[in-house]
């Protein structure tokens, strides 16, 4: 059974996604042992707290320092000692301690195809605006392994998604998700648990 922690800051719709997956099968032999989110208003805490999943918000706010932060979300994360652990929407930057604690065994979801729209200032909405500014046709989501820079970690599945006339942000992001994220995510959990990813 592959234990997995899931950080989250916002929505969580992609952890509900990985929620429906281990529920109806389309994830295999895994169970969520945590959620943490950075921002005590997610309504990911809401959705995993209805999953019966423990839930703990860590923020920044809490800490006097951003070290103290790092440190407190290191230790939250091993207290859950989890075989994995997934970024799904978590918009905070994963302390170099945390990569070094658990290398190749963090995985996060990005809603573009890198190396596209990608790095330091792209995340959650910024990615679709830049997208549209950009013009291009076609957009879609990546989910890759984690290392020490952003977005530069390898690549697990990518999968296209059409931008379509009258797009705004949001509409692309929804079609995203729809199209992609819940899609891919699921798919690469399942596979890192059943052997056919190397970790
Ligand atoms: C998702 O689109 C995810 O790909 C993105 O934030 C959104 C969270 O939505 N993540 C990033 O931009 C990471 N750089 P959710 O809370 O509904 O899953």
């Amino acid at each position: 059974m592959l234990k997995i922690a899931v950080l989250v800051s916002g929505g969580g719709t992609n952890l509900q996604a990985i929620i429906d997956s281990i529920e109806d099968g389309r994830i295999r032999n895994t169970e969520i042992v945590g959620v943490i989110s950075n921002n005590a208003g997610a309504y990911a805490l809401e959705r995993a707290r209805a999953a019966g999943i423990e839930a703990l918000c860590i923020s920044p706010k809490q800490y006097e320092s951003r070290e103290l932060f790092n440190d407190a979300l290191l230790e939250g994360v091993n207290k859950l000692d989890p075989d994995l652990v997934v970024l799904a929407g978590f918009l905070v930057a994963i302390p170099p301690k945390m990569v070094a604690a658990y290398p190749d065994r963090i995985i996060n979801i990005h809603p573009s195809l890198i190396p596209s729209f990608c790095g330091k200032g792209f995340y959650g909405l910024k990615v679709h605006e830049a997208a549209l500014a950009r013009g291009v046709k076609v957009t879609g989501a990546t989910v890759h392994y984690v290392d020490e820079g952003t977005d530069t970690g390898r690549i697990i599945f990518q999968k296209p998604v059409e931008v379509l006339d009258g797009d705004t942000p949001e509409l692309l992001q929804r079609r995203v998700m729809e199209q992609a994220e819940w899609i891919i995510l699921p798919k690469a959990i399942d596979m890192i648990a059943n052997g056919s990813v190397s970790r």
